[in-house]
Formats: C-alpha cells, sequence, structure tokens
C-alpha cells in the first residue's frame, strides 16, 4: 500500500535551493497564452468531453522550462512543459498536462521519490577527455561539457541512478538529450499518463494523448547556443504576427500495453486518432495572474475522461494541489476551502 504522505514528501524533495518559493518548484519559468481548442470531425465519436463536440473551446496554456531553477537557461537542454485548461461550455474546466518527454521516469510514486532524491541537482565535475574515451571503451555515455556559467548539473544523479534501475533508463537516457526548442511551439508534448475515454457509443478506450506542433519540431543548434531568455520573447513577438497551432493526437492502446506505467512506451505502430487543433494567439498581459498564480491538475478531469490506474497520476493529482497550497497559487480545484 502507498504511503499516505507520499504525495507532500514528493512536493518537498522537488523543492531546489535556487529556486523561489513563490514560484513553482519544478516547471519554475513559464509563460502562459490563451486561444481555443477545435475539435475533429471524428473527435466525438472517441469521446464524449464537451470540447470534443462543441464546436469552439476557449483555453488557457503556460508553457514551462521542466527545471525547477529560477534564473532562465532557455538555451540549456532541459525538458519543457505544456499545461492546458480548457473552458468547458458549462462553466467548468478541464486540464491536460504535458511534457517533451514521452515517458515519465518511474512506474510508481516510491520509485520517483528514489528517482527525485538521487537525482538532485549537485555540483558540475567536469570530465577530462581522456576520461570521455575510456568512458566509451566501455561503452558508457560521456557526460555532456557544462554550458558556459553551468554550475549545477541536472543529469550526473539521475544517470547513475539509471544504471542501477532499468525502469528509469529510457526517460532518463531521452531527458538527458533532449535539447532545447528553438520556440515553445515548436516541440511535441506528451501526457504520458494512460486515460481512459468514453465514446458516443459508450465504448470505453484506454489512451495517451500528446500534441504535435504544426510549424514542425525545430531544436536549437547545440554548438551555436540562444542567448539564455528567448523562448518568452519569440512567443509574444510569433503570436503578435500571427497564431500558433498544435494537433491534439489520441493513442488507442491494444491489449498487453501497460496501461498504468508510464515509463513503458506503447508499440509505434497503436492507431492514433486526430481529436482537434488547438490555435493560440494571445500572450495575456498580466503573466503573474494568469500564469504564476495559475494552479493546474492532471486529476481536473471531465465526463468522458477518467484517470486510469496509474499510480504516478493519482499521487500528482494531490501533490499538485499541496504544490500549489505552499506557494500560494491560485486556488487549487482540488482545495477543500
Ligand atoms: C510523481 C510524479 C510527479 C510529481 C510529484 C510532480 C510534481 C510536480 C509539481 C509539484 C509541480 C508544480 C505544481 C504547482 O505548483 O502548480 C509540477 C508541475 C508540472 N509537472 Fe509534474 N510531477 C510529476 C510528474 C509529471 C509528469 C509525468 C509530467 C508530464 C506529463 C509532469 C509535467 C508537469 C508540468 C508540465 C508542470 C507545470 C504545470 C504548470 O505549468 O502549472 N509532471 N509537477
Amino acid at each position: 500500500m502507498s504511503d499516505p504522505g507520499i504525495a507532500e514528501k514528493l512536493v518537498a524533495v522537488l523543492q531546489r535551493p535556487d529556486g523561489d518559493t513563490a514560484l513553482r518548484p519544478v516547471h519554475s519559468i513559464g509563460i502562459s497564452a490563451t486561444g481555443s481548442f477545435e475539435p475533429s470531425p471524428i473527435a466525438r465519436h472517441y469521446c464524449v468531453a464537451d470540447h470534443f463536440s462543441a464546436e469552439k473551446t476557449d483555453v488557457i496554456a503556460r508553457f514551462s522550462n521542466g527545471s525547477g531553477c529560477a534564473a532562465v537557461h532557455d538555451g540549456w537542454s532541459d525538458v519543457r512543459g505544456m499545461a492546458v485548461r480548457f473552458h468547458l461550455g458549462d462553466g467548468t474546466d478541464t486540464d491536460l498536462i504535458a511534457m517533451t518527454l514521452p515517458e515519465f521516469f518511474a512506474p510508481t510514486p516510491e520509485t520517483f521519490l528514489d528517482f527525485a532524491e538521487a537525482a538532485k541537482p549537485r555540483m558540475y565535475e567536469a570530465e577530462s577527455p581522456w576520461r570521455k574515451i575510456c568512458n566509451y571503451l566501455q561503452l558508457i555515455l560521456p557526460k555532456r561539457d557544462p554550458y558556459p556559467g553551468e554550475t549545477i548539473s541536472p543529469d550526473d544523479g539521475a544517470i547513475e541512478f539509471a544504471d542501477q534501475n532499468a525502469y528509469s533508463q529510457l526517460g532518463i537516457m531521452q531527458a538527458a538529450q533532449i535539447g532545447a526548442p528553438t520556440s515553445y511551439v515548436r516541440a511535441a508534448y506528451h501526457a504520458v499518463h494512460t486515460f481512459v475515454v468514453t465514446g458516443e457509443d459508450n465504448t470505453r478506450r484506454w489512451v495517451r494523448f500528446s500534441w504535435q506542433p504544426i510549424a514542425g519540431v525545430l531544436r536549437t543548434d547545440p554548438n551555436n547556443a540562444p542567448v539564455d531568455d528567448y523562448l518568452r520573447a519569440e512567443l509574444k513577438d510569433r503570436l503578435a504576427k500571427e497564431p500558433a497551432r498544435f494537433s491534439l493526437m489520441m493513442m488507442i492502446g491494444e491489449v498487453g500495453d501497460d496501461f498504468n506505467n508510464s515509463s513503458r512506451p506503447w508499440p509505434p505502430h497503436r492507431k492514433r486518432i486526430m481529436m482537434g487543433t488547438l490555435t493560440l494567439d494571445t500572450v495575456p498581459e498580466d503573466q503573474i495572474a494568469d500564469c504564476e498564480k495559475l494552479s493546474f491538475n492532471p486529476g481536473l478531469l471531465t465526463n468522458g475522461i477518467e484517470a486510469s490506474d496509474d499510480p504516478v497520476l493519482r499521487v500528482r493529482i494531490d501533490s499538485y494541489r499541496i504544490s500549489s497550497e505552499w506557494r500560494g497559487g491560485s486556488l487549487c480545484p482540488f482545495s477543500e476551502s
């Protein structure tokens, strides 16, 4: 049985010494944008949720850098986040939280706690060229060199953890090589967990969602890394000229796929349904109220979409509520007051 206090322990372990406690402990730096979501003609057949049958649904999205560091280092390699809130026709909301990693690091809250403790950022220990060559010969991946000014390594502890824990290897190796996008809207984002959707004919399907950018995926050139703070300015400039769009894709799981473990991929040839198009056209003026104070929650679902039994998805519901309370975020949808 899960430790009842684990949701809080997870939030505590994620607090960063160089973070600002008024910011999120992870995904601290971000920017929001508003727009609308239009479902594809077939979406309602697969899911009866309001935003898949309404003509158009208003949305607010928050893009973020995964790090808990309060300083902005957009050009550094990092997972990015995209949290989307759909304002449904009946006045309620539903959230879809996604990140640029297709798989998570851990199958359970307990293993994620172990990971988060082991992977706490630590001071860089640069590797000499000789060490890199010896590591290559032993089939050990060489460490990447720190960026100019980078003193804390986000990857070292995680990579050591991956050596000991096979389940985390896919997520950690992908994270260590993820790089930086040229724009928040030129990355693909994955909700990673399995959700259960109910269709018009009451068929229930176990699915995974991801956002694909219509402009295409484009990373920066690591040999010519851009200045530290460019992602927020780029989004503002871009949306002032033209909207940015994403397709919402839904992958349908089949018997034998792991529905309760987001560290395990599904076979790539699973059926994918195009569920709709997200159009973002405005960056709200008030980025404190409409971005920093917002509280998203992966458990904020609606009729037609349920959480699977994935224990990590379940624990996130409490962890995000606790984190929002600790940082003085807007009322979390799960707060009792
Ligand atoms: C046990 C696993 C996890 C824990 C404990 C955890 C914890 C947290 C916490 C505490 C926050 C800050 C929430 C707030 O203060 O509002 C956060 C934000 C975030 N997390 Fe996680 N997380 C977990 C897994 C994931 C996964 C699997 C994803 C990918 C879908 C993810 C994506 C994000 C994103 C995108 C944000 C920023 C949301 C925003 O813009 O408000 N997290 N996480």
